[in-house]
């Protein structure tokens, strides 16, 4: 028997931050459904509001604070509403937002989603509104093992009607950091660094195959730092790999992200030999300069990345790669700076994900260091390196021009969905502009029917964007057309 029904069942997320949230959401989601709730999009109209949050960034809390503060007096108009916040932020902040915002409800950390269908069933009944707040032992509160038994992977069965789109899935391998870099909230709100068992792992990518899945992206927040023994024999990210190739009806293995001291032959030849990697790497390097990857605590110098560049350009030519930098860090001299573009302007990233540091409570830079420069330094920085990553992608995408590219259809494009040109059912025949990502994960859009989406296609590229590959199918037919469709021609 459901829990919920239409009268108190109708369910609002937001969703902010990683990959990793945007999974922990869908499983979240897909449990509640299960309870009898139904995912709605408009939280006005919400029995329920789940907050997923992030704490890398203050603006991120800023954001939630700010949503939770404007809740209140709705709150008091629908008393029977259920409000919670749950991920990073729930797990960083705990009391505090009970103490901020009172009229919240639930406080449930990284570690605890499976309790969440259970704690609004306990709000609804509690007549007194007793908050209800379900987190981990913060890293120092005991052994590592007991720290780590209070972070629990969530991991359960698979709802296909959850995903973005039903061929592609997340898939965890690993929660938590032991890394520790200075600056960075994530070891103290995802806990020890734990790799799921591979058993664990491959049925639930077997799982999704049978779903209609052909795209899995492996996530972990250092996703290469993967190791797991099972039956005596110890498992690497490459074995994994190699397990997920035989997996028939996959058809792409992604994984996200790396960290550079991480980044192994053995997995560098992994990507190269299997087909069905992609060809592309996301690893950070957050700065181009070794006194400041030194006050970060990285664990590598600036030659030691390169050469890790080296390895992968020797092994793999054509693989993109891309990078995460902090401007603005603790310390960062104009030098400093300087030395993270030059290492940009080198390594001609693909694209970098690029970050004005913010000083985070609990973290040892927060501790150690002065947040010193000063915001309209850090702006000129990050807009600085936007500019010179732009430049780069762009030169780096006129390359493809002329060439053609395999592309998983993914979509609509973000043009076709806001000129309202959606793919639906009535505009199936038509002809729209489609988007998908190529095999070294660049976005191409083109023309195509909208029953493409979920196949590989050819697209011959015409022009580009530094974000983005523009081109005509070539493919006469689908390569691999999505079970139960007819094949198309475009
Ligand atoms: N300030 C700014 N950026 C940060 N990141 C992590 N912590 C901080 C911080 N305190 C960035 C890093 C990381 C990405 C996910 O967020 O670049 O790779
Ligand atoms: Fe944070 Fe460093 Fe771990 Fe990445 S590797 S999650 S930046 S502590």
């Amino acid at each position: 028997m459901p829990e919920a029904n239409e009268h108190n069942g109708r369910l609002y997320i937001e969703t902010v931050g990683c990959q990793m949230n945007m999974l922990d959401s869908e499983l979240v989601v897909a449990a509640l459904r299960q309870d009898g709730y139904q995912l709605i999009d408009n939280p006005r109209d919400a029995d329920t509001i789940l907050f997923n949050t992030c704490s890398v960034r203050e603006h991120a809390e800023h954001k939630i604070y700010s949503a939770l503060g404007r809740l209140k007096y709705s709150k008091q108009n629908r008393p029977q509403r259920v409000i919670g916040v749950m991920g990073c932020m729930a797990q960083k902040d705990q009391d505090l937002i009970f103490n901020r915002a009172p009229h919240v409800d639930l406080v449930v950390g990284t570690g605890q989603l499976a309790e969440i269908p259970q704690m609004i069933r306990a709000a609804r009944a509690s007549e007194k509104r007793d908050h209800q707040k379900a987190v981990s032992l913060s890293r120092k509160a005991g052994s590592r093992l007991e720290v780590a038994d209070s972070f629990q992977s969530y991991d359960p069965l698979r709802d296909p009607e959850m995903r973005p789109t039903p061929f592609q899935a997340f898939v965890r391998i690993m929660i938590g950091c032991d890394k520790f870099c200075t600056y960075c909230v994530v070891p103290a709100t995802r806990g020890p660094e734990q790799s799921r068992a591979p058993s664990h792992i491959m049925k639930e990518v077997r799982v999704l195959a049978d779903q209609g899945v052909r795209e899995v992206t492996l996530l972990g927040q250092t996703v290469n730092s993967y190791r797991h023994t099972e039956n005596g024999q110890l498992y690497r990210l490459s074995d994994l790999m190699y397990l997920i190739d035989q997996v028939e009806g996959i058809e792409r293995i992604r994984f996200v992200t790396s960290f550079p001291k991480d980044m192994t032959d053995d997995l560098l030849q992994a990507v190269r030999d299997i087909p069905k990697a992609v060809k592309y790497l996301h690893v950070p390097a957050q700065s181009g300069c070794n006194e400041v990857l030194k006050r970060m605590k990285r664990g590598y110098t600036v030659g030691d990345y390169r050469e890790m560049m080296d390895r992968i350009q020797a092994a793999m030519p054509r693989c993109s790669v891309s990078s995460d930098f902090i401007v603005g860090f603790c310390g960062e001299s104009e030098e400093s700076y300087q030395k993270s573009m030059d290492l940009i302007r080198d390594c001609r990233f693909k694209n970098s994900f690029i970050f004005k540091y913010s000083k985070r409570d609990g973290t040892r830079a927060f501790e150690m260091f002065e947040d010193d420069i000063p915001e309209d330094v850090k702006r000129r920085r990050n807009n600085e390196m936007l500019d010179l990553q732009n430049a780069i992608s762009a030169e780096d995408n006129a390359q493809f021009i002329g060439s053609s590219v395999s592309v998983l259809v993914e979509g609509p494009s973000k043009a076709a969905l806001k000129s309202g040109r959606d793919s639906t059912a009535s505009d199936s025949s038509l002809a729209q502009q489609l988007m998908g990502r190529s095999e070294c994960d660049r976005i191409v859009v083109f023309q195509g029917n909208p029953r493409l989406v979920g196949s590989t296609v050819d697209v011959s590229v015409s022009d580009c964007t530094s974000t983005t590959l523009i081109g005509e199918i070539v493919t006469a037919e689908i390569q691999h057309g999505p079970s139960g469709l007819l094949p198309v021609i475009s």
